[in-house]
């Protein structure tokens, strides 16, 4: 279910909200609100304490709709390939190095590869499109016989994927979907819908915890456009904060309800950064801001570093985040940021080498979900794996057998972690 798509009924709840808002006004100088609806500070309570409890209780209703644990929804097997030699090329195209999740897949592929006997070959696409376009092109012509694509656009590689066919080359989307092709074996991710719903949750549950009684004010930021992951990110998201909005006690002061108003091209912290200033100077100037849904850890910090430089550190806002990022989890352990999601790489990067392996012997393969990844022009056959909820809570305790990340659950915070 995607609440997000349907852009009318979007556009009339804003409508809606927006006449509430100004009868609110209206009555605001005598009257008991009934609505959650207003724009003023979530900390005054607005209304009866009936009020107050349906909210709550709306809210916590919608958080509970989530469940933890295994994705996948049918468990099937596909024989793409008839085996290749065991000392065979992989060829790994990467993004850029928007997160550290990926400058962390580098190395481990090439461990883990040549620890399986194969060789291995990981670029990035520093340069964009045409460049991880060129770097395809070359892996073909090298002669892997694996190919596995983190896309920066998923629907920008058609031809190079089909000429890897043709080349009788296995392809592999890697936590990202190959979009518009029908040149894809498979897709290999941690679940990326149930991402953005455990961040959905996280950030009910932490302004419900943090923020005093509803109706709490929220803002959204959306990841790159080009990147297939930030529908669903924003899509799992929403299918968990949108009963909250129409129930009115959860409000977007700024109105961009919208993936597209919420994108941040090329997942740059600079630009959510920037956007995030002007809606703080253009809506929050005498208004708290409870809670923000942000997609990743990069872009967490952009919005906290926007806070800081707004003045408004104090209102300890609800922040959500992604990928466990060394530089995040000292401020999730201090209570700055309030949650991330966490994709252990290295498990993606095992599960790749395994299915590598599969592959060589000309073995089938194991999926788990056969119906929901749709890339416009086919059901892509799709692997997923579980992603995890993040606190201060039980930091210690998922990342325990992390050596990069549980150093910096510790005080004091290691150099590394900064
Ligand atoms: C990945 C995220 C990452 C983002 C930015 C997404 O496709 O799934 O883990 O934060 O790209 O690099």
């Amino acid at each position: 279910m995607n609440p997000g798509a349907n852009p009318d009924a979007k556009q009339l709840k804003g409508i809606q909200m927006k006449k509430l808002t100004s009868l609110v006004a209206l009555a605001a100088a005598g009257a008991l609100l009934l609505t959650g609806c207003g724009s003023g500070s979530s900390n005054t309570p607005s209304g009866s304490a009936g009020d107050t409890d349906a909210m709550k209780t709306c809210l916590t209703n919608a958080a509970d709709t989530v469940s933890q644990g295994t994705s996948g929804n049918t468990s099937s097997t596909i024989t793409p390939s008839t085996g290749f030699a065991a000392d065979a090329t992989i060829g790994i195209s990467l993004p850029q190095k928007t997160s550290q999740n990926w400058v962390e897949a580098e190395g481990m592929f090439n461990k883990a590869l040549p620890a399986a006997g194969f060789k291995s070959t990981v670029q990035f696409a520093t340069n964009g499109v045409a460049d991880q376009q060129n770097e395809i092109t070359a892996m073909i012509s090298q002669g892997v016989s694996v190919l596995v694509v983190g896309a920066i656009d998923g629907s920008q590689l058609g031809s190079q994927l089909d000429a890897a066919k043709a080349a009788g080359i296995t392809v592999i989307a890697y936590d990202r979907l190959l979009t518009n092709t029908n040149s894809v074996d498979m897709y290999v991710a941690y679940d990326n819908y149930k991402v953005g719903q455990l961040q959905g949750q996280a950030l009910l549950q932490g302004m419900l915890a943090t923020q005093g009684d509803p109706p709490y004010n929220i803002e959204l930021i959306a990841g790159s456009p080009d990147d297939a992951n930030s529908k669903p990110f924003f899509d799992g998201a929403m299918s968990v904060i949108q009963p909250g909005l129409d129930c009115g006690a959860l409000t977007i002061p700024s109105g961009q309800n919208t993936q597209t108003q919420a994108a941040t091209q090329g997942w740059l912290a600079a630009n959510a950064q920037k956007r995030m200033d002007t809606i703080l100077g253009n809506n929050y100037t005498d208004t708290t801001l409870n809670g923000i849904l942000s997609p990743n850890d990069t872009l967490a910090r952009a919005a906290l570093a926007s806070l800081s430089s707004a003045g408004k550190s104090d209102e300890k806002t609800v922040i959500t985040g992604q990928d466990s990022e060394t530089a995040s989890i000292p401020l999730i352990m201090q209570g700055t940021q309030y949650m991330t999601i966490y994709k252990n790489t290295q498990g993606l990067v095992d599960e790749i080498v395994k299915i590598v392996q599969q592959l060589q012997q000309g073995q089938p393969v194991t999926v788990n979900d056969t119906s929901t990844y749709n890339n416009g022009v086919k059901v892509v056959p799709t692997d997923l794996l579980t992603p995890q909820v993040v606190t201060a809570a039980n930091a210690a305790d998922v990342y325990k057998n992390d050596t990069t990340r549980e150093p910096c659950t510790q005080t004091p915070v290691p150099a590394s972690c900064q």
